[in-house]
């Protein structure tokens, strides 16, 4: 198993690169991209690591070395915002940072399942399907936005909230990643129940916990280290179905399988093409209904906006 880290050198890469180095299966091949010129020796770092995992770093602006022969590629290279930005600010320098990055993804190893992590998610990925489709490698099964965090982040704080282990919490979130695209399906969760006012404070701090984490850290970035351990287990989960391994299921923010935007995040069983199937994620609650349908408005915005942007 191959992973590709591109953006390896920043908060995210960093940590992701840790919880990978330490616990890919043995075997694995960890390899490292960003432009920073540190990045050859963040992998030098890690490599005195005790795992069977070897990790190689790279700098500079082609990722290819990086990319050669990789069965997964995650992106979290870009910039991230500050206080008082939204995601959607992103937009200008990250679109082109994510286009330029799939075009050799495109070219080097376009079998690869693809996360993309950087900001404005629900834009980003549009945009990568466009680049992939216009090199005609596009394969919707495997091109993923990764939206873990908004789970990890539900499960936690629902079992603040609850008194329960956090173990215990198993939470869909769906729609996409910004804002009121971020839906926690809190009526669906086993063993609980929620007064309408806990409903609505959940939600709202659920869909503004970025922001909660951007302005704790004036000026300092955004979520960094539960990001890296987000897409830690989002990347386990498709190595896992790489392997063969059955009942795999993530929320991603996937291509096809909504009737209610091109992409849309929801539950997906993972396996060894990337995506086996989207899932339903069962009946709403009137809230969730209405939540639901009154963001697709500003989600099939952020999405045309991405495939406008390749036009
Ligand atoms: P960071 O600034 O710490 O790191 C970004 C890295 O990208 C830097 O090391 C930089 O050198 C590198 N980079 C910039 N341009 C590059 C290029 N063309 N090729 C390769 N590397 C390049 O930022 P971060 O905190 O790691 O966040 C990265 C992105 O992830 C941001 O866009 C942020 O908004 C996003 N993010 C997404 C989620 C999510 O849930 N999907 C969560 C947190 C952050
Ligand atoms: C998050 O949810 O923490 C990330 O999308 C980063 C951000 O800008 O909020």
């Amino acid at each position: 198993m191959k992973v590709a880290v591109l953006g390896a050198a920043g908060g995210i890469g960093q940590a992701l690169a840790l919880l990978l180095k330490a616990q890919l299966p043995a075997g694995s091949q960890l390899s490292l991209y960003d432009i920073a010129p540190v990045t050859p020796g963040v992998a030098v770092d890690l490599s005195h690591i005790p795992t069977n995992v070897e990790v190689k770093g790279f700098a500079g602006e082609d990722p290819s070395s990086a990319l050669d022969g990789a069965d997964i590629v995650l992106i979290s290279a870009g910039v991230a915002r500050k206080p008082g930005m939204d995601r959607s600010d992103l937009f200008n320098i990250n679109a082109g940072i994510v286009r330029n990055l799939i075009e050799k993804v495109a070219k080097v190893c376009p079998k690869a399942l693809i996360g993309v992590i950087t900001n404005p998610v629900n834009t980003t990925v549009a945009i990568a399907a466009e680049v992939l489709k216009q090199a005609g490698v596009y394969d919707p099964k495997r091109l993923f936005g990764v939206t873990t965090l908004d789970v990890i982040r539900s499960e936690t704080f629902i079992a603040q909230a609850k008194g329960l282990k956090v173990e215990d919490v198993q939470v869909n979130v769906i729609g996409g990643h910004s804002g009121v695209t971020i839906l926690p399906l809190l009526s669906q969760v086993n063993g609980v129940t929620f007064t309408d006012d806990e409903i609505a404070a959940l939600t709202h701090r659920i869909q503004n916990a970025g922001t909660e984490v951007v302005e704790a850290k004036a000026g300092g970035g955004s979520a960094t280290l539960s990001m890296g351990q987000a897409a830690f287990r989002f990347c386990m989960s498709l190595v896992r179905g790489l392997q063969g391994q059955t009942n795999v299921v993530e929320c991603a923010y996937v291509d096809g399988g909504s009737e209610h935007a091109q992409f849309f995040a929801q539950p997906v069983l993972l396996g060894r093409n990337g995506v086996e199937k989207v899932l339903p994620y069962r009946a709403l609650s009137e809230f969730e209904t209405q939540a639901r349908d009154s963001m697709l408005d500003t989600l099939t915005g952020d999405i045309q906006l991405g495939t406008d942007f390749m036009k």
